[in-house]
């Protein structure tokens, strides 16, 4: 299976790129995941959307040639951050190439709610008629407290952030299995 990660930060040290990082490289027999730059696209601009930049162009035919989405980000300001909202939006006209896809939302945070009102929102975005992305229901990872979670060297250390994360992934992989029938 061929994921492409969404991240919301481009902060070098990002826990939320840390996390991504920590998928690509567990789960690596269930899957391939290939982060994608979202900080190069330009602002979503209809009057271009038929034709894009090749930049846009390319970022969309990679998550339309992938089986799913990972997206791990953090909450800017009690929602989704910009660069995110801005790669859906790009995402989510002409070839609407997020209808049906299976996607993993995750989130970190330093404060104790780990994202909860950020991904509240993007599952109301994901669901809007232009992306209609089929998102792993239930299966809610709210990594808070993100700090005391991971090392220096940013692997995640907490096992019991480990052992939810293989649940889910399990769970993400049979439900992505199970829309491909
Ligand atoms: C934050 N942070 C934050 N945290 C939170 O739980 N809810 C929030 O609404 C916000 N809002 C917010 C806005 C902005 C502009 C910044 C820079 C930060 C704190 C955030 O959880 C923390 O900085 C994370 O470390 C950001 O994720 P990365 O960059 O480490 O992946």
């Amino acid at each position: 299976m061929k994921l492409v990660a969404f991240v919301g930060s481009v902060r070098e040290k990002s826990f939320n790129k840390q996390i991504a990082h920590f998928f690509r490289d567990r789960y690596k027999d269930s899957f391939d995941v290939n982060i994608l730059e979202m900080s190069a696209l330009p602002y979503f601009d209809q009057d271009v959307e038929e034709d894009p930049p090749e930049v846009v162009k390319a970022f969309k035919e990679q998550v339309a040639e992938a089986d799913g989405v990972l997206i791990v980000t953090p909450e800017y300001n009690h929602s989704v951050p910009g660069m995110l909202k801005n790669a859906l939006d790009w995402l989510s006209r002409v070839e609407k190439v997020m209808n049906d896809k299976p996607v993993l939302l995750v989130g970190a945070s330093t404060g104790v709610l780990g994202t909860v009102r950020c991904q509240m929102h993007l599952r109301q975005i994901l669901a809007s008629p232009g992306l209609a992305a089929k998102v792993l229901p239930g299966n809610e990872v709210f990594i808070g407290k993100v700090q005391d979670k991971v090392d220096e060297n940013g692997k995640v250390t907490d096992s019991g952030t480990i052992d939810f994360l293989d649940a889910v992934v399990n769970n993400y992989v049979e439900f992505a299995k199970s829309l491909r029938k």
